[in-house]
């Protein structure tokens, strides 16, 4: 045992003499943490003492990304309470989606069926969505059965679903069979023409058109779009419009979700011509370091989004939405790179070409400051 080992094994006896996990103050909390994760699992299961400063440490972490870290890397079962509470408090975050995976994991489905008819639902099913696994999918489908369910709860699980390649499956089988409730049908289509197979977004494109009044008509020539009068201001809520969705990707000015490049200086990158270019025919260029990848795991599980780290052994995958996933590469049964971008090609026909018009002005007076 190295000299720092020591020190901080002796600070771990120290404080697990302390009466109760909430009087662990940060300062020693970490340093219990510190010290445990040295130890390691095996030592720490072995031994009484240490299991009880484990225990303490759980419940002082309850419901940070940190509790959820314990949990993995001690491999603690019954703890699924617990994991659910942090994945319904982060639902977009790291922290959150590897709680629900956890979960999953532990395999017991009434549980999840249980928080799903309870208060918090609608973070459930977004948390189930981002972990773009398809058992979520049995999970979700009956609430889109139940037409008197709460609207904000049924559009979370149809995002959910579209997903992943089962769940979007699912949504166009029910659009199809014309059992898409009302109050949904919207978000499906947006969620359906912008997913990434081809056959889905080609049938959704027939099954739920974008809505009436949008661009149907081919674009008149580039010159001409160039000298049409446009409004910025109006172009900003373009970008931001949930159908659009160039926000759900895009950061400007730290608003939006850190996915693809930021755009806060775009204007003084490129021309109105090359923005045009990079929204009708996103594949055309895609930026370094933005290239798309799906990722097959050994137990059948499909990940697809931008490589953000490549370590020797561990792979970190960022998807749509922003959401990190960390793989043991031993876990990886293929990786192959995709040919097109990550951003959908056709959102220039979820606006009109005045909308397209402004929003290129809006990105325009994206400048360096
Ligand atoms: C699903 C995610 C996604 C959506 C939605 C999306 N983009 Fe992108 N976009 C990306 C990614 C990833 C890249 C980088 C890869 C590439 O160049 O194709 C990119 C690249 C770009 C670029 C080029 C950036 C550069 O530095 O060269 C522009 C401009 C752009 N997007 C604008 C938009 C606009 C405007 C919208 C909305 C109409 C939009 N994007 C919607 C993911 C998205």
């Amino acid at each position: 045992m190295n000299c720092m080992k020591l020190r901080a094994f002796a600070a771990l006896l120290a404080a697990i003499t302390l009466v109760s996990a909430q009087t662990i103050e940060p300062g020693r909390l970490a340093t219990m943490i510190e010290a445990l994760t040295r130890l390691g699992p095996e030592k720490v299961n072995a031994n009484p003492k240490l299991q009880e400063a484990l225990g303490k440490v759980l419940a002082a972490t309850r419901g940070t990304p940190q509790f959820v870290k314990l949990v993995e890397e001690f491999q603690m079962k019954g703890q699924n309470a617990g994991l659910l509470e942090v994945a319904l408090k982060l639902p977009a975050d790291e922290a959150g989606v590897a709680a629900m995976r956890l979960v999953l994991a532990a395999n017991e489905p009434k549980l999840i069926a249980a928080a799903l008819a309870g208060t918090n639902a609608p973070a459930l099913a977004q948390v189930l969505g981002n972990t773009a696994d398809k058992r979520v999918v049995p999970l979700l489908l009956p609430i889109l059965a139940d037409a008197k369910g709460e609207a904000a709860l049924r559009k979370a699980v149809v995002r959910a679903l579209a997903q992943t390649q089962e769940g979007a499956t699912e949504l166009l089988r029910l659009a199809r069979e014309e059992k898409l409730g009302s109050d949904v049908k919207f978000v499906a289509g947006a969620e359906l023409n912008a997913v990434r197979w081809l056959a889905i977004k080609a049938e959704a494109a027939k099954l739920l058109p974008p809505p009436a009044g949008q661009n149907d008509k081919p674009l008149p020539p580039v010159a001409e779009l160039l000298k049409m009068k446009s409004d910025a201001k109006n172009g900003e809520t373009v970008y931001f419009r949930e159908s659009v969705g160039c926000g759900k990707c895009h950061q400007v000015n730290g608003k939006g979700t850190d996915f693809g490049p930021a755009l806060s200086e775009i204007g003084s990158k490129l021309g109105k011509d090359a923005l045009l270019e990079s929204i009708l025919d996103p594949s055309a260029g895609v930026s370094f370091g933005y290239e798309a990848w799906s990722v097959e795991l050994k137990n059948g599980d499909e990940l697809f989004g931008l490589v953000v780290s490549d370590a020797a052994d561990e792979l970190a995958l960022k998807a749509v939405g922003g959401v990190v996933t960390r793989v043991k590469k031993s876990d990886i049964a293929k990786r192959a790179q995709s040919k097109l971008s990550v951003m959908p090609a056709g959102l220039a026909q979820t606006m009109t070409v005045q909308e397209l018009v402004d929003l290129l002005e809006f990105l325009s007076t994206l400048k360096k400051k």
